[in-house]
């Protein structure tokens, strides 16, 4: 069965290829913004001008063509409804002109499963850290479904990078050049520690170092950055592991492209002896083979309403293939 996933919740336009759940192709472009932040009906431009293109490129990677399709999987939610409507207006298209079936996926689901079929892990506690999310998502195994363990209580943590980054003239999207700068911070600035209950808040941190930021240097305040957000996460993450009794550790989004988070996440793993691993990088931001590989799970299910959900809810779907 050939099941093709479109992903175009936020700035990624992503199409994958599954072959009987086996990733085949995974292309995908991103929508960089000139200057500031993310503009949803720019991301949907950008989306609609590529949606053909990165569809034929997966297409061809794979080795097959749009006739060769079973079913198509689309991104529903979570997500900007521009970028959201372009996926589903791209997946109504070729789903109706083939006369096949849809599937809507929920874009974080989709990234605890492609993180359990890459690292073989069964279950295990996933820390989701992108630019809009950030998320620690475990699996109740009684009411069959993802649960939302602990979350931020406002910003994501690769937006508090992001907007720092801003503050210190660094480019879109920021994360990267924080994490070179980083390595070569010396002193550890005392920076707000937030955890509240089993969730964390960056607005705090954001705010003291927006006035600190003349006084110290680059590289001390990248590295203070880095480990008292990175910490608070880690500690989120043990306490869900500890709480749920899970034995394994996995991060996904774009932040867990970071090598000092998987680090302090490993180090942590060891310590309690339970596993860890990293997220290959083509799989740990946004893409369309996590959709199209959670789209084959979810091969049989029965969907009444298939338009796209900006507010879809991590906990609102009953995992039938679990
Ligand atoms: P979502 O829709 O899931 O919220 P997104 O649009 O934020 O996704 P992602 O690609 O998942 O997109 O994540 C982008 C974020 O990852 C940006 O905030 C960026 O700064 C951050 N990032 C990328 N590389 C690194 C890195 N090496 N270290 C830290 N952060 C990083
Ligand atoms: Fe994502």
């Amino acid at each position: 069965m050939y099941v093709l996933g479109i992903e175009s919740t936020a700035h990624t336009f992503g199409v994958g290829i599954v072959r009987d759940g086996e990733v085949l192709s995974n292309e995908k472009d991103v929508y960089k913004p000139e200057t500031g932040g993310i503009i949803p009906t720019e991301a949907a431009k950008h989306h609609y001008a590529l949606a053909a293109e990165i569809t034929e490129r997966a297409l061809k990677r794979a080795g097959i063509s749009l006739e060769n399709i079973d079913l198509f999987a689309y991104s529903q939610g979570p997500g900007l409804l521009p970028s959201l409507k372009a996926g589903w207006v791209a997946t109504r298209f070729l789903a109706e002109k083939f006369k096949k079936k849809i599937v809507g996926v929920n874009h974080c689901i989709a990234h605890i499963e492609i993180a359990r079929m890459v690292t073989g892990f069964e279950d295990p506690v996933m820390l989701y850290v992108s630019g809009g999310n950030t998320q620690i998502v475990t699996y109740d195994k009684e009411n069959r479904k993802y649960v939302v363990f602990g979350e931020t209580q406002d910003i994501g943590v690769g937006n508090l990078l992001d907007k720092v980054g801003r503050k210190i003239n660094l480019p879109f999207p920021a994360g990267p050049k924080i994490e070179e700068l980083a390595k070569r911070g010396k002193k550890y600035l005392r920076l707000p520690y937030s955890i509240k209950g089993m969730d964390v808040s960056f607005s705090g941190m954001e705010t003291f170092l927006s006035r600190i930021i003349a006084e110290e240097k680059i590289e001390d305040l990248c590295f203070s950055l880095q480990e008292t957000a990175f910490s608070m996460l880690i500690e989120a993450s043990e306490r869900a592991m500890a709480y749920c009794k899970k034995d394994s550790l996995v991060i996904a989004g774009g932040v867990a492209a970071n090598a000092r988070l998987n680090e302090m996440g490993s180090i942590m793993c060891k310590e309690r002896g339970a596993k860890f691993k990293f997220m290959k990088r083509e799989y740990a931001g946004d893409n369309g083979a996590m959709i199209a590989y959670t789209g084959y799970l979810m091969k049989n299910y029965e969907q009444g309403d298939l338009r796209p959900k900006p507010s879809f809810r991590t906990d609102s779907v009953e995992i039938l293939y679990r």
